[in-house]
Order: C-alpha cells, then structure tokens, then sequence
C-alpha cells in the first residue's frame, strides 16, 4: 500500500490502530472489552471493525499522536480534539467503543464513539464533525469492505446503524452499509448505484425505523433502475436485537423474505385503515388500485391483484374493473 500522503488521514490511521490496541491488549481497555463482550462482539470483529476504546482520560490521544510528530494545527483540523477556553486540546471522545468510518478505499477519515456508561446526559453516540476529509452525507459505513463482497453477491443491505451491520457480518450477511442515523442522502444512494443496482433495505423495525425506510425507497425511486427488497422486522427490533433473540439462520430467513416496495406500500397502507369498517375498507380498496394500476407490469399488477382479491374476498373480475378505471384516472 502506497505511503499515506495526507497527514490527516494517516493520523486517523494511527488513532484508530491507537485505540484498537487499547481495547485488545491494555488494562484500561477492559472497559471497553467488557461492554464490546456484553453486546457479543467476538475478537474477530472487533478487528475486522477495528473497533477501538478511547479511554475516559482527557489527553491520551493527543499525548500520542503529539509524539507522532503532528502539529498543534494538524490536530486542530482532524476533529479529533476539542479546544478549551484557553486553547488547549483534549480528546472529543472518552469512555467509548470507537467505530473508524472509513472511506470508499478503506482509509479512516472519522470516527463514530459508541458510550459506555448509562449516562443519558452524554448522547449515545458522538461523531466526529465534518474536515477536509470527512464530509458525512457522502460516507457510508463498511462501505469499502461491503463493495468487495456485493461484486461477488451481488447485492448491499442497507442499515440504520454500525452494530446492526457488525451483527448482521457476525451472522453471515457481509455486505452491509449504514448511513448512521442520519437519513440516507442522494450522494449515497449514487455510491450505491456504483457497485450494484440490487439493495435489500433492513432498517430497525421501530416507528422511525420504517418511516425512514419509506423514504430510502422513494430516494431509490427517484434515482432509478433499481431492484429493491425491504426487510421489515418483527416487535419493533433492530436487526442487532433480533440476531441476539432468534439466531443467524432465522435472521438469514428474514433477508431471504424481503418483501417488494409495492407489498412495503401496500402493507404500510393497510395499517392506516381499520379494514373491518366497510368504508375504510373501500378506501383501502381504492388506495390500493392507485398503487397497483402505476406499476408498469401487466404481469406484475396480475400478482398484487390476485393477492388483493385473496386477502379482501373481493372477486378478482371485480378489482380487474376497477384497476381499469384507476388507470384511465391516471392517464
Ligand atoms: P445501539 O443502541 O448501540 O444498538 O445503537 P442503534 O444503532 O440501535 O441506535 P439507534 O437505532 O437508536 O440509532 C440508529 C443510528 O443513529 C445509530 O447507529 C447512530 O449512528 C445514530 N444515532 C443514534 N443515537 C445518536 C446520537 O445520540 N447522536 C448521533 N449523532 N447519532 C446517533
Ligand atoms: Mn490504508
Ligand atoms: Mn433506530
Ligand atoms: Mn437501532
Ligand atoms: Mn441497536
């Protein structure tokens, strides 16, 4: 590998190797090990991750990369220090499980700290602010190893979160990506298009979790030409929680079952009416056909109608009336 020529990068690169040996090989890494152990991160991922600790001390990487030989301006500029009244540098994180973000070749250019303690005082996870090297809307995590493995898969799994995809790795399924939290951007979704155009969505199954899903599909949309499965998880688990409660194979089930954006539509839909009424029942009816008669696919809408005509007890000559109608609305 060539000699790292940005000085910020190659500082991202000492700080992570920094505290991934803290948490694999020091007394004050215990810590960090005993929660990394709690949330079943095995040493196989901790250092396929190189996930790190940064202890709760408030000088110990700056000690460090000082010796290393980086000025006082170049630690400034990383994002990995805050600067007190009176311009002295301290570590941004302490007492947390650190994520490197790498970038699309593999470099880290930030981290993402994971907290230790149940102090809800502190956010639950602290990223570093956007440099010269960092821009977030254009990083995903794991995006540089998950590409290797899409190009023989063919396809990514996108997720809400870092463990979601270290959870997801731990159970076989090694081509996730995360956008972390913040909503998925334009820029992304064209990282993505560049490795494959096959994206199976597994956002966490809570209220925002699928909320958030929606609106991915739509970004997928708009973007075109893509082949988009969504996994939609049972009592509103993540997928980190639920390969903690049901297991790899039937959490490799759950991405195996990933359902059509138009049954994601459709099931979404449902849910906003009670389908025992008979006018939300036809209210539904009618939504539905919308959705039915926009897909391009005779075919296809053949499919949702049968299934529509099953699932309601409405004859299928019927709903074949009224998806005429609905597409004549739509011309
Ligand atoms: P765990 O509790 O560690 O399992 O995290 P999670 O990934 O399940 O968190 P959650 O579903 O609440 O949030 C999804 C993602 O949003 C996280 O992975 C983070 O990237 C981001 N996020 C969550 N909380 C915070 C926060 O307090 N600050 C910031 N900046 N991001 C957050
Ligand atoms: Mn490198
Ligand atoms: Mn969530
Ligand atoms: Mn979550
Ligand atoms: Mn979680």
């Amino acid at each position: 590998e060539p000699v790292q020529q940005n000085p910020l990068v190659s500082m991202h690169k000492d700080a992570a190797d920094f505290y991934h040996q803290i948490l694999m090989t020091t007394r004050i890494g215990e810590r960090g090990l005993s929660y990394a152990k709690e949330r079943e991160l095995d040493e196989d991922l901790l250092k396929h991750f190189d996930i790190g600790y940064a202890p709760g001390n408030g000088d110990v990487l700056y000690t460090f990369l000082k010796e290393k030989g980086y000025s006082e301006e170049q630690l400034i500029e990383s994002g990995l220090f805050v600067q007190s009244q009176d311009g002295r540098l301290f570590d941004r994180f302490r007492d947390r499980l650190m994520f490197p973000m790498k970038d699309e070749t593999g470099h880290p250019v930030a981290f993402s700290g994971r907290r230790i303690s149940n102090n809800d005082k502190e956010p639950k996870y602290l990223n570093s602010p956007e440099t010269s090297i960092f821009t977030k809307s254009k990083l995903l995590f794991h995006f540089s190893e998950a590409k290797k493995v899409a190009r023989k898969e063919g396809h990514l799994i996108l997720f809400e979160g870092h463990m979601d995809v270290v959870s997801a790795y731990k159970a076989g399924i090694k081509s996730g990506i995360a956008s972390m939290g913040t909503s998925l951007t334009q820029d992304q979704v064209y990282m993505i298009r560049r490795i494959t155009n096959n994206v199976v969505i597994n956002y966490d199954g809570d209220a925002p979790g699928v909320s958030a899903a929606e609106r991915a599909v739509g970004l997928f949309k708009q973007a075109g030409n893509f082949n988009l499965g969504i996994v939609v998880l049972p009592e509103k688990l993540d997928p980190d929680e639920y390969v903690k409660k049901y297991g790899p194979e039937r959490y490799q089930q759950e991405i195996k079952g990933a359902i059509s954006p138009t049954d994601f539509y459709l099931l979404r839909l449902k849910q906003k009416y009670n389908l025992n009424n008979e006018r939300e029942k036809m209210a539904y009816l009618n939504d539905a056909m919308t959705e039915i008669a926009s897909l391009a696919s005779p075919v296809e809408q053949d499919i949702y109608l049968q299934r529509l005509g099953k699932e309601s007890g409405v004859s299928t000559d019927a709903l074949k009336a009224s998806l005429s109608r609905a597409r004549r609305r739509q011309r």
